[in-house]
């Protein structure tokens, strides 16, 4: 199934709770969380309370991104808090292996996420103990990036290696999705879309934005 992930990074956290409800009524299957702990990413963000806020407010699965070192350390917080699925990063970690049986234990869905530059061959060990590959689209720590376009090859790249392993994991996309390439994205095999700044770009129009999404994910 495609679904959408709209990432709270790019809303106005003055108004999070009624920028949540926005994208869940107008049928965003997740909400995608982006936890930045300014040494794996230069950048800080939010964590484990705002999840557990949010936890409060929606049925909608938490996506929950984790752009921090030592990911297995928080894992365990971040699934008491609520979060639905737990994406680390195979940078971000020296065993990645442990790590993934972390998440399983806490009974939350495991995603892999892997920055531009990493190959996918990285994870072919670890392919059928995931449950969601994440590709990043841009080099992460910021929304409102441009697409880096050499997402598509590794696209490509993942799903030979997902056929030769004989598995089906999700795979989600990160990083500068817009309307004008999300088809494409999904005629490439990824079925999960992350989209910030492309959804919460006007209080207004969030709703909106959301729903042109689904529909061309349909
Ligand atoms: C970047 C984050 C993304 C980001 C996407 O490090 O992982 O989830 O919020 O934002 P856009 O869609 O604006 O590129
Ligand atoms: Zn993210």
């Amino acid at each position: 199934m495609n679904c959408l992930s709209p990432s709270i990074l790019s809303c106005d956290f003055t108004r999070l709770g009624s920028e949540i409800s926005a994208i869940d009524s107008a049928g965003a299957q997740y909400v995608h969380i982006d936890v930045m702990d300014g040494h794996f990413v230069p950048n800080i963000s939010l964590g484990i309370p705002v999840v557990k806020s949010i936890r409060n407010i929606t049925d909608r699965l938490l996506d929950v991104h984790l752009m921090i070192d030592d990911p297995e350390k928080y894992i365990d917080a971040f699934a008491k808090a609520g979060a639905d699925i737990i994406t680390i990063h195979a940078e971000a970690t020296n065993h990645l292996d442990r790590a993934i049986e972390i998440i399983h234990e806490a009974k939350c869905v495991a995603g892999v996420a892997l920055n531009p530059a990493t190959p996918v061959s990285s994870i072919k060990y670890v392919l059928p103990k995931i449950d969601m590959v994440l590709l990043m689209s841009v080099n992460p720590g910021f929304g409102g990036q441009k697409f880096i376009p050499y997402t598509f090859d590794k696209l490509r790249d993942l799903n030979a290696l997902i056929e030769e392993a004989g598995v089906d994991p999700d795979i989600e996309i990160d990083g500068g999705v817009n309307l004008n390439n999300a088809k494409a994205l999904l005629d490439s095999g990824a079925n999960i879309l992350v989209a910030g700044s492309a959804v919460f770009s006007d209080d207004d129009e969030i709703e909106d934005n959301v729903r042109a999404f689904l529909e061309l994910m349909e």
